[in-house]
C-alpha cells in the first residue's frame, strides 16, 4: 500500500527570540521569503512575541488556567497544522532562548514525526552550538531534524536594510536546507496517510 499526498507543504517558522531590540524578524523574514517561494509549499510565521505563550502546564500538576488556554489557542492549532517547521534561533550562552524552549515544552504530539530545519544566527559562533542543543531536545519529541543549516556568525552585518541576505551563499544554504526540509515532510505525510505514527 502507497499513497502520495498532493496537498501544500505548510511550513511554520517559529521565531525563537522575544528579546527587546532582536534580530530575529530580520532573519526569520527572509527565510520565510524564500520558503514561500517554493511552489509546494505555504508559511506560517509563529512569532513569540506577536504570540506569547503561557508558563502553565496542566499535565504536570498546574491546574487549567483559561488564560492560559487563550494564549496557547492561538498557537498550538497553528503548530498542530504545519508539516514542517523550521526554527529560527539565535544562541545565548551556548543555548538557545528560553521562550523557544517553553514553547517546545507546551507541546508534544505537535512535533511527531515531522521534519524540523533551523536558520541560526549569533555571535562567533553563528548560532550552532544552540541548533546542537535543539536537536537533543527535538528528539525526544519523535521529531526529525535536517542536517543541513544555516547560520550568520556575526549576524548584525549579514542582512542589507531591505532584508537581503548580503552574501549570495545564504540563500544557496537556505534553498539546500528547505529542500531536505521538504523531502522529508512529503515522505513523513506519505508515510503518516498510510500508517499513524508509533508514538
Ligand atoms: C544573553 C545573551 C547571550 C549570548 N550568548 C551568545 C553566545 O553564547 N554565543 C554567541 O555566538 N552569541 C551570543 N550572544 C549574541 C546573540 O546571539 C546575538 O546578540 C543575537 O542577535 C541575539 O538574537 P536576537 O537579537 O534575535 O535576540 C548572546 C546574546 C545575549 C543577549
Amino acid at each position: 500500500m502507497s499513497a502520495v499526498t498532493t496537498e501544500t507543504l505548510r511550513i511554520a517558522v517559529i521565531v525563537g527570540s522575544t528579546r527587546d531590540g532582536r534580530m530575529a524578524p530580520t532573519v526569520a523574514a527572509w527565510i520565510a521569503d524564500l520558503a514561500a517561494r517554493r511552489p509546494d509549499s505555504t508559511v506560517d510565521v509563529v512569532d513569540l512575541v506577536e504570540t506569547p505563550l503561557p508558563t502553565v502546564y496542566p499535565g504536570f500538576g498546574q491546574p487549567e488556567e483559561p488564560a492560559a488556554a487563550e494564549l496557547l489557542a492561538a498557537v498550538s492549532p497553528r503548530l498542530a497544522a504545519a508539516d514542517a517547521f523550521v526554527i529560527v534561533t539565535p544562541e545565548y550562552n551556548h543555548s538557545f532562548p528560553a521562550a523557544l524552549k517553553n514553547a517546545i515544552d507546551l507541546h508534544g504530539t505537535e512535533w511527531h514525526a515531522k521534519p524540523i530545519g533551523f536558520v541560526s544566527y549569533g555571535g562567533l559562533s553563528g548560532g550552532l552550538r544552540a541548533v546542537e542543543a535543539l536537536r537533543v531536545v527535538l528528539a525526544e519529541l519523535h521529531a526529525v531534524t535536517i542536517r543541513e543549516t544555516v547560520s550568520f556568525h556575526g549576524v548584525w552585518d549579514k542582512f542589507d536594510a531591505d532584508g537581503k541576505a548580503v552574501d549570495p551563499a545564504s540563500d544557496a544554504a537556505a534553498r539546500t536546507m528547505l529542500d531536505q526540509l521538504a523531502w522529508f515532510a512529503h515522505a513523513l505525510r506519505d508515510a503518516k496517510a498510510v500508517r499513524p505514527y508509533a508514538a
